[in-house]
């Protein structure tokens, strides 16, 4: 078999139709659009009702991926639903997708790495692509963060939005698509980003429920620095192996977490703001489904079209990160 890479064949994207706004938020917690504006550049997330869940969401995304790349749901081998918010423990959001998209002859699983799941999930699939084990992938980063958030605690509730983006992946020639790709993680971190209640460590109980321990915490100022280093850091790395430089690059797609993180980075990077896509104005912070979603606006913005390079980096809770050099 000739020599091929594993690309970008098709995106999608989707959220809820519900909007949180800072003025929404202003009657809820301590805390101002003035503050939030300034400190994070969020100005409103999508939050899905009571009733709505994960797989309802990838499903949107990876429906529309499947028909922007041309692919039969049938030729899809492998799904990877990146999430930290699963449907439930049990089966995976990866099998709910596969039934509902009428995958039969897909493999369905879970990829938990927070906010770098996509970046987890496609590093994984790339190497099975290029290695012809598998030829079609759905890599799908999903979220319903909200169910999760503590609308009590003013330092996280104003950050997390939901959402879903899908990226069906394939063979292409070796010039194109994922040209450099690389993943980390640093569990020593733990206790950054974390929610202990309701896992195998704290069951859920009436008392882990009554201390709010199922929600997310976080030592956001702390995290802040180490994000900024290790998204830099490991980008600058995965250019180097790619043998190209930052000017090289058409587009930056940082995980968007924090407007403030997004420009240090592309100062420490050394990338013009016109270069960097930001989106989280309007989506607050979606861990895994942030990069996708920001991907797939940017195809329908034509601002990734043939032959755009694009660099990816990631950033999140384990802790966790990474960066991939993609081709279009
Ligand atoms: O996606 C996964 C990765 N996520 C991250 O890496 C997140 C990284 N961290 C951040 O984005 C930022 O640290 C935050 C947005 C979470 C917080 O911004 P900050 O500039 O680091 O604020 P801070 O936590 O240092 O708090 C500054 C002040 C504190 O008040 P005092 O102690 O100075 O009186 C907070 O209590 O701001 C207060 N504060 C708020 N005030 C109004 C914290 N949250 C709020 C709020 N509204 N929502």
């Amino acid at each position: 078999m000739s020599k091929v890479n594993a690309g970008i064949l098709g995106m999608g994207h989707a959220y809820p139709s519900g909007i949180l706004t800072n003025a929404d938020l202003e009657k809820m917690v301590d805390t101002s659009d003035e503050w939030i504006t300034t400190r994070t550049g969020i100005k409103q997330r999508h939050k899905a009702d009571a009733d709505e869940y994960t797989s309802q969401f990838a499903v949107k995304a990876g429906k529309k991926a499947l028909q922007c790349a041309q692919i039969s749901p049938k030729d899809i081998d492998i799904i990877v639903c990146a999430t930290t918010t699963p449907d439930q423990i049990l089966p995976s959001t990866g099998c709910i997708i596969q039934r509902e998209l009428g995958c039969e002859n897909a493999a369905g699983m879970d990829l938990f790495a927070a906010c770098s799941g996509f970046i987890y999930g496609i590093t994984m699939v790339e190497s099975m692509i290029r290695t012809g084990q598998i030829r079609y992938a759905l890599v799908i980063g999903a979220e319903v963060l909200t169910k999760y958030v503590d609308y009590t605690d003013r330092s996280t509730c104003v950050l997390f939005g939901d959402g879903a983006g899908a990226a069906v992946l394939g063979p292409v020639p070796p010039d194109k698509g994922i040209l450099a790709t690389k993943i980390r993680s640093d569990g020593r971190y733990e206790e950054q980003l974390y929610a202990p209640g309701g896992g195998t460590r704290y069951g859920t109980t009436h008392e882990t429920i009554e201390k709010r321990m199922h929600y997310f915490k976080m030592k956001g100022n702390e995290l802040f620095k180490i994000a900024v280093r290790s998204m830099a850091d490991i980008s600058a790395e995965i250019l180097e192996k790619a043998g190209v430089t930052i000017d090289d690059v058409d587009l930056v797609i940082p995980h968007q977490a924090n407007q403030r993180i997004t420009d240090a980075v592309a100062q420490r990077l050394g990338v013009p703001p016109e270069k960097v896509y930001s989106n989280i104005a309007y989506h607050g912070n979606t861990s895994s489904a942030s990069i996708p979603i920001a991907m797939d606006e940017c195809i329908e913005m034509g601002k990734i079209k043939d032959g755009t390079l694009v660099l990816i980096t990631a950033f999140g809770g384990g802790v966790t990160w990474g960066a991939s050099l993609i081709r279009f």
